[in-house]
């Protein structure tokens, strides 16, 4: 299809992995893939479409910013401090009411719907401070991330442990006592408790070291491969656009550049302007 908009291969999709769902031992984390974008309105699973607001009665910081991601692809969110990065993603979450704009997720408008409510269609958001339970072990933070299933949660917890063997190794200590990237992994476990279709994540290298950002990176290429979307915000703009099948770049609450990103990390002016030349 012409109209795909997400046709062309980034680099978490290499030739093996392209249409064909290989084993992994996250098989069974997010529901199954049914191809993409949406057969009957060519639309993201997931869009936050032309919003505007902000917070409380203060001005507007969202200006008509369109974000998406589609099913079991990675969607990155770039640009300068201040930007509005996070606000989009609050906005999709549920955490900001937009004025203008709607959010929909699978074709569905979720724009009124609580966060929690959210959560239960499958989204699962990390924030971008704050994301763990400090005082808590490691378990009980994935404990808590599956506050709202009734089922049995061990397989998930398994599967985040195989994700993440340092967690297992650690799931008795203090999720306070990690390190910055053990805790991000925490963060990331905790959300995939929720066996989530979509995962948001705010920064999830921050304060990491560019070892830890590739691994973290992996992993989450490798959750992609599982057939659940990511859409992040990423500070290491060069890395991230790397294994994005969409790039957005973000100016003052507005969309500035959308393209794949290999596009725009060949694009002049982005690389110019914002991945420093
Ligand atoms: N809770 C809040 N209440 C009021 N204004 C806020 C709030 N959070 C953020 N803002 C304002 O919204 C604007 C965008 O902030 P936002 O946190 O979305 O930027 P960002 O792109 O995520 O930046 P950074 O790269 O530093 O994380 C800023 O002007 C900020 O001051
Ligand atoms: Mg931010």
């Amino acid at each position: 299809m012409t109209s795909d908009p997400y046709q062309d291969n980034r680099g978490n999709r290499d030739a093996s992995v392209v249409n064909q769902k290989p084993p992994s031992t996250l098989k069974g984390y997010g529901t199954e893939t049914k191809g993409h974008p949406d057969a009957r309105t060519g639309e993201p699973y997931l869009i936050g479409d032309t919003m505007t607001g902000g917070y409380g009665t203060g001005a507007d910081i969202l200006h008509e910013c369109t974000i998406a991601v589609d099913e079991g692809q990675i969607a990155v969110i770039v640009g300068p401090n201040g930007a509005g990065k996070s606000t989009a993603m609050k906005a999709v979450f549920g955490m900001l009411n937009v004025r203008q704009g709607a959010v929909r997720l699978n074709g569905e408008d979720i724009t009124r719907l609580t966060p929690q409510a959210r959560v239960a269609k499958g989204m699962a958001f990390v924030p971008q401070t704050s994301n763990i339970f400090t005082s808590l072990t490691v378990e009980e933070n994935l404990e808590m991330g599956a506050f709202l299933r009734t089922d049995d949660i061990q397989g998930t917890m398994d599967q985040v442990y195989e994700l993440f063997p340092i967690l297992r190794e650690k799931r008795r200590q203090a999720a306070g006592e990690l390190s910055g990237g053990q805790r991000q992994q925490v963060a990331v476990g905790r959300a995939l408790m929720t066996k989530p279709k979509v995962l948001m994540l705010d920064e999830p290298t921050a304060g990491v070291s560019p070892i830890v950002m590739d691994e973290l990176f992996d992993r989450i290429i490798e959750v992609a491969r599982t057939g659940i979307s990511i859409l992040m915000v990423e500070q290491n703009a060069r890395q991230a656009l790397e294994i994005a099948d969409k790039g957005y770049v973000l100016v003052q609450g507005r969309n500035a550049f959308t393209d794949t990103g290999k596009a725009l990390l060949e694009d002049p002016e982005v690389r110019r302007s914002f991945l420093g030349g």
